[in-house]
């Protein structure tokens, strides 16, 4: 049975399916609900319960006994049992982008290193797929699991598109794509998702903090920022182990050249010696934090491992960066 949702104040109202949690649904929505780790331990998703009934596959860790019996409720957690009402701010509307479901078939499928597969999905010919730059998709496995993936390319191209798919030793989805999926393949995708997209009605100085496939939404942004002209200033910085995981480094240098607005600093936490690296090393949140000892005029917009995501909001904030001009991706795990 669907359910409706309502966010006050902004009388906010939208479905839910049965098997929806608070937060994906509204995603689902298009609104710009506030989550960080999705998986009931940050908190950053807690809205007041003002009426209605919820339940939780398992009690979250990051809710402390007082805030439920207080009305409070996880978001990324909950799972309404009928209609409810709820207290939570939300960000401006992500231009009000309803995700829906589609099937998508595989284009291309190319290895752009040793644990990245680039995976280009074709849409049908009936669908105009609008998103934001830097949103993500969920694909939706046979048993109706969901796994998450950032859109690498452009919006100006959306009958194609593209992903950035590393692979988890003992994934059961990524390790089905690298071993089996083959071109024509067909795919169930449901998005956009998600309120990681450039804010553009600011003209701050963008810091976009890129570990691993975290590149991935970084493109996407940065690509559709050249098609529609914008002349902010961007620093990309992209994080990884070694030199063959900057699985597009001449892209990136290409960007730099090409477009004075735009800066590349790539950092290698574990370089090789045959990498023979002589740019920066370490890791890549303590580069942007050495680089910017006052952020408090600036945007950052962090994707990829969890550990990087909340360790750079942490120093950052600590060198000014308002709160609110921290926008993040943490690539968590699903929660099955
Ligand atoms: C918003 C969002 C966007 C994302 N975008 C991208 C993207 O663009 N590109 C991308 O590559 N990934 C992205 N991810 C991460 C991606 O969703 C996961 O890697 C993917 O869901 C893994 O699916 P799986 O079925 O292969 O693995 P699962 O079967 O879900 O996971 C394997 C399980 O094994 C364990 N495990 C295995 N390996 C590890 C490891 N190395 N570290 C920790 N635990 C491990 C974990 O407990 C995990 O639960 C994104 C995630 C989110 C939330
Ligand atoms: S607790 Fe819900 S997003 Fe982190």
């Amino acid at each position: 049975m669907t359910v409706q949702i309502t966010l006050k104040p902004a009388n906010q109202s939208f479905p839910s399916r049965p098997e929806d949690t608070v937060l994906a649904a509204g995603l689902r929505a298009g609104l710009a609900m506030p989550y960080g780790c999705r998986n009931g331990l940050c908190g950053m998703c807690k809205a007041k319960l003002l009426s209605g009934d919820v339940t939780y596959l398992r009690e979250p860790a990051g809710l402390t006994s007082g805030e439920s019996c207080a009305g409070y409720i996880l978001c990324c957690q909950a799972l309404p049992r009928n209609d409810l009402r709820l207290e939570l701010e939300i960000g401006p509307l992500s231009q009000n982008i309803p995700a829906r479901r589609m099937p998508a078939r595989v284009e291309k499928i190319q290895r752009l290193n040793h644990d990245v597969l680039q995976v280009i999905l074709k849409l049908p010919e009936s669908i105009r797929f609008a998103f934001l730059a830097g949103q993500y998709v969920d694909f939706i496995l046979p048993d109706g699991r969901h796994r998450s993936f950032s859109l690498a390319n452009a919006p100006q191209q959306d009958n194609l598109i593209e992903f950035h798919i590393r692979h988890i030793d003992g994934g059961r989805f990524t390790g089905e794509l690298f071993d089996h999926l083959k071109q024509y393949d067909l795919l169930r995708i449901e998005g956009p998702l998600g309120n990681f997209y450039l804010r553009d009605n600011s003209a701050r100085p963008v810091i976009l903090l890129a570990g691993g496939t975290g590149f991935a939404p970084t493109k996407s942004i940065i690509e559709d920022t050249i098609a529609r002209g914008i002349p902010r200033l961007i620093y990309l910085y992209w994080g990884a182990r070694s030199r063959e995981d900057l699985y597009q480094h001449d892209r990136a240098l290409d960007w730099a050249k090409r477009h004075g607005n735009i800066r590349y600093i790539p950092v290698l936490s574990d370089p090789k010696p045959h990498d023979n690296w002589s740019g920066r090393t370490g890791y890549v949140h303590e580069a942007v934090a050495n680089d910017f000892p006052d952020l408090s005029g600036y945007e950052v917009y962090g994707s990829g491992p969890p550990a990087m995501v909340y360790a750079g909001q942490t120093v950052f904030l600590k060198q000014g960066l308002p709160r609110e001009n921290y926008f993040s991706d943490a690539f968590e795990f699903a929660n099955d």
